[in-house]
């Protein structure tokens, strides 16, 4: 019998390829995806915790959801309500407390068994919950997902090993593990041969990657890029969330001599004070993250940059501040994230003495928000009048109207191109209006 699926899904790229998975997953028992909440008879959050914020969007939910659920019981249907993701992972038991409607919370090591899970759920009409870090990797009993369009995300690593003192990330996902090379080749196989064209193989610490390869000998990103880059089908290649720490020379190498690879790096640096940085345990300096830049546009001078910046680490002064806006400056990023810290429950950041008052840092992120929108205003305008290549992937808001992804993922516009959708065109960027471009066929 066929049943209604509903997920929702926050947070980061892993979370969006998970949910993928999951929905492959429970085809077989009949659930077929479905765009309404209304009438789900299985609605799956999967949930960020990455800041309060974050977190605190799964409970506004779970208050419409109960709404919804109740009305579907007095019409003789049931509803379950699966909690998934991060936030399953670091409060386990606490969301039934919080929220009466949540049938089973699944931590993300283990949506292999959702099946069972479910069975038993719906046997036992008993909470259910599973958030253990299982020691067989869950990627072995996951199915090929199925994905719509030309571009899709591919997992090869999960977990981090790095315990910044801001971030929930190690306890969520757990301790790093690589998926093997050629597990990763057959995936990217399987996802070009359903068209896909654009391909961001992910990690938490996604240059940290150390798989293995066909002789059981440790691999790295930048060997594995070169190997994902020889399927035909497979035309574009990105890969986040880096680590500074973790860059290393074939990753480089890979950078100038792989055309596929695209010429845009999200490098998070977070700040740019050594004090900061070294109170966070992110394991470098500065001198050392600009070495990095340096050595990659040396290998790929067309390259361009993006980092996350947190504001208001607690001890941040003003004087820390100022550095961070200079290595803004320095870089020349095309594009940043920025938050305020948000002390999350069981990292050492959030016992810190020195928490810094909000309005000291809300107003820091405004001053560094505004900088980084001139950046990335300057390199938008920079590209009027030049050419570039750019994957169109879906029909834009106006009548014949495409919109595709520049190498450097800037949404970019073409009038009457429907005959160039899911291809990679030349053109010439008109226009840059607020966060997109403007092109015509070159
Ligand atoms: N693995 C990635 C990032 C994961 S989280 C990395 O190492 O960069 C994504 C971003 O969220 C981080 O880069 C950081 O800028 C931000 N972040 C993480 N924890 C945070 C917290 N407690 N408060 C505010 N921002 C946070
Ligand atoms: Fe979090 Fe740091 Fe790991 Fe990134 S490297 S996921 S910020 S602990
Ligand atoms: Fe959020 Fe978990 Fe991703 S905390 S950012 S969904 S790894």
């Amino acid at each position: 019998m066929k049943k209604n699926l509903y997920i929702k899904t926050y947070g980061c790229q892993m979370n969006v390829y998970d949910s993928e998975k999951m929905a492959t997953l429970l085809a077989p028992m009949g659930f077929e995806l479905n765009e309404s909440m209304n009438d789900a008879d299985m609605v799956i959050l999967n949930t960020c915790h990455i800041r309060e914020k974050a977190s605190e969007k799964l409970y506004s939910e779970l208050g419409r959801i109960k709404e919804l659920k109740i009305i579907r019981q007095t019409q003789n249907k049931d509803m379950m309500v699966v909690v998934a993701g991060c936030v399953a992972q670091a409060e386990g038991e606490e969301i039934f407390k919080r929220s009466s409607c949540v049938d089973m919370v699944v931590g993300p090591q283990s949506y292999q068994n959702l099946p069972e899970l479910i069975a038993k759920a719906a046997r036992d009409k008993k909470i259910v919950i599973d958030i253990d870090f299982p020691t067989i990797s869950k990627f072995d009993s996951l199915p090929q997902a199925k994905v719509k369009g030309v571009s899709a995300f591919l997992s090869i690593q999960e977990g981090c090993n790095e315990f910044c003192k801001f971030c929930v990330v190690p306890y969520t996902r757990g301790e790093e593990y690589s998926r093997p090379t050629m597990e990763v080749y057959r995936e990217a196989l399987a996802l070009a041969s359903q068209g896909v064209m654009d391909i961001t193989l992910l990690g938490q610490n996604v240059n940290a990657y150390n798989g293995l390869d066909e002789s059981s000998q440790v691999s790295n990103l930048g060997k594995l890029i070169k190997m994902v880059a020889k399927i035909d089908g497979i035309k574009r290649i990105r890969y986040m969330t880096s680590h500074p720490r973790s860059m290393h020379d074939d990753l480089i190498d890979a950078h100038g001599t792989c055309e596929k690879l695209m010429p845009f790096l999200h490098l998070p640096v977070q700040s740019g004070s050594n004090q900061i940085l070294k109170s966070m345990n992110r394991k470098h300096t500065i001198e050392e993250y600009l070495i990095h830049i340096e050595a990659l546009r040396k290998a790929r001078p067309d390259i361009a940059f993006s980092s996350d910046f947190i504001v208001g680490y607690p001890g941040e002064t003003e004087e820390d501040f100022q550095k961070t806006m200079q290595i803004v400056e320095e870089v020349n990023y095309a594009q940043c994230y920025s938050f305020k810290y948000s002390p999350r429950p069981g990292t050492p950041a959030a016992i810190m003495s020195n928490q810094i008052p909000e309005d000291i840092k809300s107003e820091r992120l405004l001053r560094l928000q505004n900088l980084i929108a001139a950046k990335q205003s300057a390199f938008n305008q920079s590209w009027i009048g030049r050419e570039m290549e750019v994957l169109f992937e879906k029909n834009g808001k106006y009548k014949g109207q495409v919109v595709g992804k520049s190498p450097y993922m800037q949404a970019v516009h073409l009038s009457d191109g429907e005959k160039y959708l899911e291809k990679i065109v030349k053109v010439k960027i008109t226009k840059s209006i607020a966060n997109s471009l403007d092109s015509v066929v070159a």
